[in-house]
């Protein structure tokens, strides 16, 4: 396994690599859901690259970035048995030179919901993206559906740049109780993890209703949010909206998403599923 620190590494290292490339960026502290995102990559193509790079640009809050886990030893342990090829670990100066300026924003996608609550965010994942897509130049990226969202505004960048990348959404994987695999997750003390299950139940009961009592989406957002809250977590929002556009629709339809973003005992959690199919 190559490890490059800089985008000169990463092109030297895949000057003599065999295409398709794969890609999953990440911000290390790896669990199964990367290893998972590992696993889909290695599966069909030649060359698998993962970056791991705790990205400052896309903290909107400095405590969160200073507590954020930096397991690296582990992490690349996790990346050599899960067959990764090329791991490209740059450092902050690196990414981020002092004279850096550009900002890569998405528009309305990058400010409602995640972006609302958490103003800037996207701007720093859409730049941190685009430099690491432009660094890595893959035939296909790798992206966990639990940030669908992030997805969405990657997949926006990638077409509005003409980067011409595969963009492929890979199911959330869950631990067994249900709760949606997070770099986050760590933090939750015993207890804050009964209580975040709350995520999962209402996400159930969400796709429940939708099925068989036929409610509005309106009606499915509500129900979320008062279970949510009626189990002591405080919402940022508990919605169902369109995958595709993002917005609000009169019915159900195959493309409908219930998204949750809450927070249990300091812990911001998100998750999501469709509401017509298994995830
Ligand atoms: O999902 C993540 O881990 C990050 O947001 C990403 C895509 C690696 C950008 O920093």
């Amino acid at each position: 396994m190559i490890l490059a620190h800089t985008s000169v590494d990463v092109h030297r290292a895949l000057t003599v690599s065999p295409h398709p490339i794969g890609f999953v960026p990440t911000m290390g502290a790896l669990h199964d859901g990367h290893a998972s995102l590992f696993d889909v990559a290695r599966a069909s193509c030649a060359t698998v690259v993962a970056s791991i790079f705790v990205n400052a640009l896309q903290f909107d809050q400095q405590s969160d970035l200073e507590r954020y886990p930096r397991p690296l030893e582990r992490d690349l342990e996790i990346c050599r048995e899960h067959g990764v090829d090329i791991v490209y670990v740059p450092d902050h100066e690196t990414m981020y030179p002092s004279d850096f300026s550009t900002v890569v924003s998405v528009g309305r996608l990058g400010r409602i919901l995640e972006g609302a609550h958490r103003p800037g965010h996207f701007d720093g994942v859409a730049t941190v993206v685009t430099k690491l897509l432009s660094a890595v130049r893959p035939d296909v990226a790798y992206f966990g559906q639990k940030d669908l969202q992030q997805v969405a505004v990657i997949e926006r960048l990638n077409s509005d740049l003409d980067l011409g990348v595969e963009i492929r959404t890979e199911p959330t994987v869950r631990d067994d109780d249900g709760l949606a695999l997070s770099s986050r997750n760590v933090r939750l003390s015993e207890t804050a993890r009964r209580q975040a299950l709350a995520i999962p139940r209402a996400l159930e009961f969400a796709r429940d209703t939708a099925r068989s009592v036929g409610a509005s989406p309106t009606e499915v957002s509500r129900s979320m949010y008062e279970q949510l809250t009626a189990s002591g977590l405080k919402v940022d929002y508990a919605i169902v909206l369109d995958a595709d556009s993002f917005q609000e629709s009169d019915s159900i339809t195959d493309r409908s998403v219930a998204l949750i973003a809450a927070t249990v005992d300091g812990v911001r959690l998100i998750d999501n599923c469709f509401l017509r199919a298994d995830h």
